[in-house]
């Protein structure tokens, strides 16, 4: 049998692919929109591998998902595909609706008539993996404990409301009509393969080319920030062991404030890729313009996913930000495929 993996050329879903192919031998398609986020560069290791079928399409697109869902006996759909950053949410709100809430609507409904079609024993066996964000939860104060799975949605921006939308969504089709879903709110991510939009792999490339690494505000934002490779890990236990129209928080236990990030992510940098002049990179950070209703803290509370699934993490920010420059460094290629005219004028548009 087979999974059906939405969103799988982008940052997270390319990532979850590449591990799951390292670790299984069950089949993979990869369905994927292709938007300015979704590159299949980030899958090309896959290209010779018969496991791996890509196909470019969007998740609304009912027919085509149905007839993926039977043509490969799809046991199991994770669904990644969103818009999913924050700036440009404030800026342009109606793909985030289109695709975060509508999409998601149409493929819970491909799915549910797909699964009330299968035999009892498929019926059993079939899940619907959604993917969303600790966003959600909305902003906390500093005493506040992290989020947990109880905890009420208060979502700020035009993406983390789309995604609590989709949260709701996916609940509701599992209470209504029982299609056995999981849901997964996780911190932020980072790793391989992230675009150069977000502030690690932005501040990487802005480093490397003797930019400013903008700053918001006055840098003192919380975020808990998790190894890409320990949120598929958690996919994967959540996929197998996890209890229907459960949700479960994926975490780094890793509260950072954005300053710190990026003071850890230059001396990463200062001692790999030393500059020339022998200044720091950290000379670069610059502050600017606060984002409007920027969320001050984000904290995960992972504790059910460890004590119900077993679930650990393997990296600690030092050594998952380590792993991640070095990647950065030795990937200058990938870097300069993404960075597209289009680019250019997201760059011009936020930060100019
Ligand atoms: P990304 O922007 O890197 O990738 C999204 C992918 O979805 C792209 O490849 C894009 O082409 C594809 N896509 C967009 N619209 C589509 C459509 N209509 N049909 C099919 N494909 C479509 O995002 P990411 O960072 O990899 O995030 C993946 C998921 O994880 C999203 O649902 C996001 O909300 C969630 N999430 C991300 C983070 C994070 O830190 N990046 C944290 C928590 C949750
Ligand atoms: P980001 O990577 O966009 O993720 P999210 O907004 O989903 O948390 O931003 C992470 C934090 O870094 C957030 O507090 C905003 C801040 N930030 C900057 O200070 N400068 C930047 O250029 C960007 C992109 C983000």
């Amino acid at each position: 049998m087979t999974i059906l993996v939405t969103g799988a050329a982008g940052f997270i879903g390319s990532n979850f692919v590449l591990d799951w192919l390292t670790q299984s031998t069950e089949e993979v398609v990869s369905l994927d929109l292709l938007t300015y986020a979704g590159n299949l560069q980030n899958l090309s290791s896959l290209n010779k591998n018969p496991h791996h079928h890509f196909v470019k399409g969007n998740i609304g697109d009912r027919n085509l998902v149905s007839e993926l869902l039977k043509k490969y006996q799809v046991r199991a759909i994770v669904n990644f595909a969103a818009e999913s950053h924050v700036d440009r949410s404030i800026h342009e709100p109606k793909d985030f609706i289109e695709t975060n809430i509508v999409g998601a609507y149409n493929l819970l409904e491909s799915a549910r008539n797909y699964w009330n079609g299968l035999d009892q024993n498929l019926k059993q066996d079939f899940r619907f993996l959604h993917i969303s964000s600790d966003e959600v939860y909305g902003s906390l104060d500093f005493t506040d404990p992290p989020s947990n799975e109880k905890d009420p949605y208060k979502p700020n921006s035009p993406y983390s409301a789309s995604k609590a939308a989709s949260d709701h969504l996916v609940r509701a089709w599992f209470q209504t009509y029982t299609l056995p879903i999981l849901t997964v709110n996780s911190a932020n991510n980072y790793g391989p393969y992230q675009f150069p939009e977000k502030l690690i792999p932005l501040c990487i490339l802005n480093a490397l080319n003797g930019k400013p690494l903008p700053i918001y505000g006055d840098g003192q934002q919380i975020r808990d920030w998790l190894y890409v490779k320990d949120h598929s890990a958690a996919i994967r236990e959540i996929l197998k062991h996890g209890q229907i129209g459960e949700t479960y928080n994926v975490g780094g236990w890793n509260e950072k404030t954005s300053l710190e990030v990026v003071e850890t992510l230059c001396a990463i940098l200062d001692e790999l890729k030393p500059k020339s002049d022998g200044k720091s990179y950290a000379d670069q950070i610059t502050f600017v313009k606060d984002r409007p209703g920027h969320d001050r803290r984000y904290a995960i509370d992972a504790s059910k996913l460890e004590r119900d699934l077993g679930w650990r993490l393997q990296e600690t920010f030092e050594t998952g930000l380590r792993k991640t420059v070095l990647w950065y460094l030795e990937n200058r290629a990938w870097m300069n495929h993404v960075v597209s005219d289009q680019y250019q004028d997201w760059v011009q548009k936020q930060y100019s």
